[in-house]
């Protein structure tokens, strides 16, 4: 009994700290380790519905995890499967049903569904035991599908899953299911945000904001766990960065068309007022009313600041978005915020920002090697970026591919 009681404080209090989770991606990460904590398993996927179809969103597995170097992370393609009897996760969210199977290649042939062994044949894997469970909100809406694998005993060797626990993991599903929902909402909204401003701006795409949200917040993963940050603060920041970041050029909906759209070079004048995009940017969120608008704002008005200080705004006010009096150069512009007088959010997200515009296909060039890509990021570390930063962004150059992957630009599709 009382290990129940502690399961079920430990599960109450995994809920509220799932409410206060703001991005998608880092709650699916939580949601599944906590899960597989729950129920001791190795591996785990969560997919999300989309209409009639499941979309593989996100995974973990230990074993191989173990198997690459210290810091790798594990690179996974997402795919989609139809919501219907003939798969597990497929028939747990057609039926709404739990199904927990002690060895899926032991599974009667006389049920609808059956076990696909691809990622076992391709990866060596072998999947024994699974936990399936559908991921339902309050209002009874099946959202995706939460899968376990492999349970493991004291001695790491693969059981059943319990079924006494099962009571607890349903309990988490549903929590999860309801932050998950909302924080897909919160996404939602952003990617509105953005399509607005990419109605205006075609090189400011849903994929772009997300895959500078996502590599700013691997960046900050690795400098933190170089700097011994807490695990808990890592989490929370890297959460609010991932959603911050998409939102580096919201003031760009406050520049003329004809500047944003401008097929040639600008002229030195209208430069001049793409170049107030970062303070206008930053004025939306100057009621600061949470931690995640403090971040928006540094990053929105940070983000073109160079590590020698030959960045823009520089010191501006914000009441008029002149050059503050003592920080005025003698050509009337503002003295630059150099080295680490500009925060670390927007030192991460002018390096993310910068990489994926090289990466990416524009109308006036083409995407760049990803060779090419990286040696300019170094030559540029101490000049235009933080050196510390770009050497940890060279560190993890296999996990920044891989987000590439995930969020492809439309016509690349
Ligand atoms: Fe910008
Ligand atoms: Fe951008």
């Amino acid at each position: 009994m009382d290990t129940e009681k502690a399961m079920l404080k430990r599960v109450i209090a995994l809920g509220q700290m799932m409410t206060e989770m703001k991005d998608t991606d880092m709650l699916m990460e939580r949601i599944l380790t906590e899960a597989r904590k729950l129920s001791n398993c190795d591996a785990g996927s969560i997919y999300k519905c989309e209409g009639k179809e499941l979309l593989f969103s996100y995974t973990q597995n230990d074993t191989q995890q173990k198997a690459l170097p210290l810091g790798k992370k594990l690179l996974y393609s997402t795919f989609r499967m139809p919501i219907d009897e003939k798969s597990i996760a497929g028939f747990a969210a057609y039926h709404n049903a739990t199904l927990n199977i002690d060895d899926v290649y032991k599974l009667d042939k006389s049920l609808p569904y059956s076990f696909n062994p691809t990622f076992d044949l391709q990866t060596d894997y072998h999947t024994g035991s699974m936990l399936t469970i559908p991921m339902k909100t309050t209002s009874g809406k099946v959202i995706g599908v939460l899968q376990l694998i492999n349970a493991l005993d004291a001695d790491g060797k693969v059981i059943a899953f319990n079924e006494e626990e099962l009571p607890f993991i349903h309990y988490f599903a549903n929590t999860a299911a309801v932050a998950l929902e909302r924080a897909d909402m919160t996404r939602h909204i952003i990617l509105r945000m953005i399509s607005m401003a990419e109605l205006r701006d075609p090189k400011e795409t849903g994929a772009h904001v997300n895959r500078v949200g996502a590599y700013s917040a691997e960046i900050y993963e690795a400098w933190a766990q170089k700097h011994e940050i807490p695990e808990t603060d890592l989490q929370h920041n890297k959460d609010l960065l991932r959603v911050a970041a998409m939102l580096h050029d919201v003031g760009k909906v406050g520049i003329a068309d004809a500047i944003l759209k401008k097929p040639g070079k600008l002229s030195d004048e209208e430069y001049d007022t793409m170049k107030t995009h970062p303070y206008i940017g930053a004025l939306l969120f100057n009621d600061s009313a949470s931690e995640l608008d403090t971040m928006s704002q540094e990053i929105a008005i940070g983000h073109h600041e160079r590590w020698d200080g030959c960045g823009y705004p520089g010191y501006i006010s914000m009441t008029d978005g002149k050059p503050l009096p003592d920080k005025t150069l003698p050509n009337g512009r503002a003295l630059g915020k150099a080295g680490e007088e500009a925060p670390l959010w927007a030192r991460i997200v002018a390096i993310a920002d910068v990489y994926d515009a090289l990466s990416s296909r524009r109308s006036y060039k083409e995407p760049w090697t990803q060779d090419d890509v990286f040696a300019e990021l170094e030559r540029s570390a101490g000049s235009q970026f933080d050196p510390e930063l770009i050497e940890v962004f060279l560190s993890i150059r296999e996990t920044v591919e891989g987000v590439r992957q995930k969020y492809p630009d439309a016509e690349d599709r």
